[in-house]
């Protein structure tokens, strides 16, 4: 299958989220590429989101989740490693949401995430 494909080849992996409580819920099984090594990030998508949130992980507790949504223009922005890209006229942010280059010039937007139950909860308030 060309997903499996995809994956096995270390591209980033789309997971549908689900939201429940304002919380956007991802088990913490989508970093586990297999039984010893995890992805470096996820993009966690839901219908009821206009971009998707794309979630760093940097240790078994620790990880942002940043919208992907230019702080520019408001065009959706690519994941290329530990960076993210606009498409549009070519701002850098890091994997903690920080401009790089511009023409941005605002931090993305972040969301506290919290660790339950195998869980992550991404709060979206
Ligand atoms: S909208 Fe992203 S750089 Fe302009």
């Amino acid at each position: 299958m060309l997903i499996s494909a995809l994956e096995g080849c270390g591209s980033s992996k789309m997971i549908a989220g689900t939201i429940d409580n304002s919380n956007l819920k991802v088990p913490l099984s989508s970093f586990q590429q297999d039984k010893s090594s995890f992805r470096k990030y996820i993009l966690v998508n839901n219908p009821d989101l206009k971009y998707p949130v794309c979630v760093y992980r940097f240790s078994d507790t620790e990880y942002t989740a940043l919208l992907m949504r230019c702080t520019h223009q408001g065009a959706e922005l690519q994941v290329f490693g530990d960076r993210l890209e606009c498409p549009a006229h070519g701002s850098q942010f890091s994997d903690t949401g920080k401009v790089q280059n511009g023409p941005a010039d605002t931090n993305l937007r972040s969301f506290p995430v919290t660790v339950n139950n195998d869980q992550l909860f991404i709060s979206l308030k």
